[in-house]
C-alpha cells in the first residue's frame, strides 16, 4: 500500500463519521438502523486501517534498512575513493575542484581544505596551460580522455609527470562535471630515461668492444707475419750452423725458438678469441673419428705429462665413433683442457674419457688430481684473461684465454661445458657435444664419409 491509498482509507473513515453525524437527526428507528450500519462499516474501515498501518510500518522498516545499506555502500565507495592508490578528483566543467582523495592531496602536496575550491589549472605550469585549457574545453563534448601525459606542479611548484584519464558527469544529457584520474608517472619516466641511457652506453660499449677486437685482429696479424719469419729463420740458422755454434749459442737460438713459439700461441689464441667474440668465426664441418682424434691429442701431450711424472690415461666407452664437427677446433678444445689438467697437476694422473650420453650426444671428460678450483671461482675461469687462485697460478704459464675460447667454441657447436672441483682434490671438466653439429650459413661442410 502506498501513501495515497492510505489517505483514501482515512478519507473513507471520515465519510463514515460524517454519515454518523447526519444520522443523529434522523427518526429513532432509522437512526438506530443507520447507526448500526455505520458502526459496522466503521469497524470494517478501522480494521482495514489497522492492516494498512501495519503494512506502512513494515514498509518503513524496510526503507530504514535500505537507507542503512545505501549509507554503508556510500561509505565503502568513499573509502575506496579516499584510499585509492591513484589521485582522484571531481571538478565542475571549469576545472574547479569539488572533491579529492588522499592520493590527490599527496600528489599536490596540499591539505583538503586548501585544495577544494581551487581551479585545477593552478597546478599546471605556465607553459602547458594553453594546452590544458584546450583539452578542458574539448572535454565536455568528447566525454573522456585516456592516458593524457602532462607535466604538473604541486603546491610547492615541484614538477611531476602525470598521466590523466577523465570521464564526464552528465545530468539529463548535459555535462555538469568531470572526474579526473591522476597517476604520477615520474618514477616510470625516470626509469625509461635510465633504460635509454643504459642502452646508449651498451651501444657505445659494443662499439668499443668491436673496435678493440678489430685492433687485436689487426695487431695479431701484423705480429704473426714477422714472428713466423723469426721462427723460420732461427730454425734454419740453427740447423745450418749447429756444428759451428758453441753450445751457449745453440741454447740462445733454442730459447729464441721456444719463446717465439709461445708468443705465436698467444697471438693465435688472441686472434681466435677476437674472431669468436665478433661472431666472425666459422666451423669447417666434416665427418671424422672422434676416438682417433682424442687418442692422437693424448699421445701428443703424454710427453708433457710424463715430464712431470703424471699418468695420462684415455678411456673410450663409445659404440659409434663417427661425429660431424670441426676436427681442428675439437683438437684445439682438447689441447686446452688436457694441457690445463697437466699444467695444474703436480702428482697423480689425468684421465680423458669419451662416452655416449644418447644417440645424439657425446660426452668428453677431462679429469685430474691437481690443485683444484674453489667453487666461487667456477664462474670466472671461463672469462677471458681470468686466472683464478692468482698466487698459485702465477707460477703457471698462460694468459687465461684457453677456457674462454673453449666456451665460445662450444657455443658455436651447440655444446656445453661444466666443471666440478674441490681445492686440492683435482678438477673434472665435462663437455657435452651434439654428435652432429648443424651447419650454419657461413660454415663449410664437406662430408668426407
Ligand atoms: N684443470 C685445472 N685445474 C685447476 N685450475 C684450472 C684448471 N683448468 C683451468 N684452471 C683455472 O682456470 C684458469 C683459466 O684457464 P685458461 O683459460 O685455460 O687459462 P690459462 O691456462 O692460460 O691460465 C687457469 O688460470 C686456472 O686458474
Ligand atoms: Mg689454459
Amino acid at each position: 500500500m502506498n501513501f495515497e491509498q492510505f489517505i483514501e482509507k482515512i478519507e473513507g473513515v471520515r465519510l463514515q463519521t460524517d454519515l454518523l453525524h447526519c444520522s443523529v437527526n434522523q427518526t429513532p428507528q432509522q437512526h438506530q438502523q443507520l447507526l448500526m450500519q455505520a458502526v459496522e462499516q466503521l469497524s470494517v474501515s478501522l480494521e482495514e486501517l489497522h492492516v494498512a498501518e501495519e503494512e506502512l510500518l513494515q514498509q518503513n522498516e524496510q526503507l530504514v534498512e535500505y537507507q542503512q545499506e545505501i549509507e554503508k555502500e556510500h561509505q565503502r565507495y568513499q573509502q575506496l575513493f579516499d584510499f585509492a592508490p591513484d589521485g582522484y578528483i571531481v571538478t565542475d566543467i571549469h576545472g574547479k575542484i569539488l572533491e579529492a582523495n588522499q592520493a590527490a592531496l599527496q600528489l599536490f602536496a596540499i591539505d583538503k581544505v586548501r585544495l577544494i575550491g581551487k581551479i585545477l589549472i593552478v597546478f599546471v605550469p605556465q607553459e602547458a596551460r594553453r594546452e590544458f585549457r584546450q583539452k578542458l574545453s574539448q572535454l565536455c563534448q568528447q566525454g573522456e580522455f585516456k592516458d593524457w601525459e602532462i607535466c604538473l606542479q604541486n603546491h610547492q611548484k615541484i614538477l611531476f609527470d602525470c598521466q590523466i584519464s577523465t570521464t564526464t558527469i552528465n545530468d539529463k544529457g548535459n555535462c555538469i562535471g568531470i572526474r579526473w584520474l591522476l597517476r604520477d608517472i615520474s618514477a616510470h619516466k625516470q626509469a625509461e630515461a635510465k633504460i635509454r641511457c643504459v642502452e646508449l652506453q651498451n651501444c657505445q660499449l659494443q662499439e668499443a668492444a668491436q673496435l678493440k677486437s678489430q685492433i687485436v685482429t689487426v695487431l695479431s696479424h701484423e705480429l704473426r707475419t714477422p714472428l713466423n719469419a723469426i721462427l723460420g729463420f732461427s730454425d734454419i740458422v740453427l740447423r745450418l750452423n749447429k756444428n759451428q755454434f758453441t753450445s751457449q749459442s745453440v741454447k740462445m737460438v733454442e730459447t729464441i725458438i721456444r719463446n717465439g713459439k709461445q708468443l705465436l700461441k698467444l697471438i693465435n689464441n688472441m686472434l681466435d678469441f677476437a674472431k669468436l667474440e665478433e661472431g666472425k668465426f666459422s666451423l669447417s664441418l666434416q665427418y671424422f673419428n672422434i676416438k682417433e682424434l682424442i687418442k692422437l691429442v693424448a699421445d701428443d701431450l703424454r710427453f708433457f705429462a710424463n715430464q712431470k711424472n703424471i699418468n695420462l690415461d684415455v678411456n673410450i666407452n663409445i659404440q659409434n665413433v663417427k661425429v660431424i664437427n670441426d676436427p681442428i677446433r675439437i683438437q684445439q678444445l682438447l689441447i686446452n683442457l688436457i694441457s690445463n689438467a697437466i699444467k695444474f697437476t703436480e702428482t697423480g694422473s689425468v684421465l680423458i674419457e669419451l662416452q655416449e650420453l644418447n644417440d645424439d650426444k657425446i660426452i668428453i671428460i677431462v679429469k685430474d688430481t691437481g690443485i683444484g678450483i674453489s667453487e666461487v671461482d667456477f664462474k670466472y675461469i671461463f672469462q677471458a684473461f681470468q686466472q683464478v687462485n692468482q698466487t698459485k697460478s702465477r707460477c703457471y704459464q698462460g694468459t687465461g684465454l684457453g677456457l674462454a675460447i673453449v666456451k665460445d667454441l662450444l657455443n658455436l657447436m651447440g655444446g656445453t661445458i661444466t666443471v666440478e672441483s674441490q681445492l686440492g682434490e683435482g678438477s673434472t671438466f665435462r663437455v657435452e657435444l651434439p654428435r652432429e653439429v648443424k651447419s650454419l650459413k657461413n660454415e663449410n661442410f664437406s662430408p668426407s664419409g
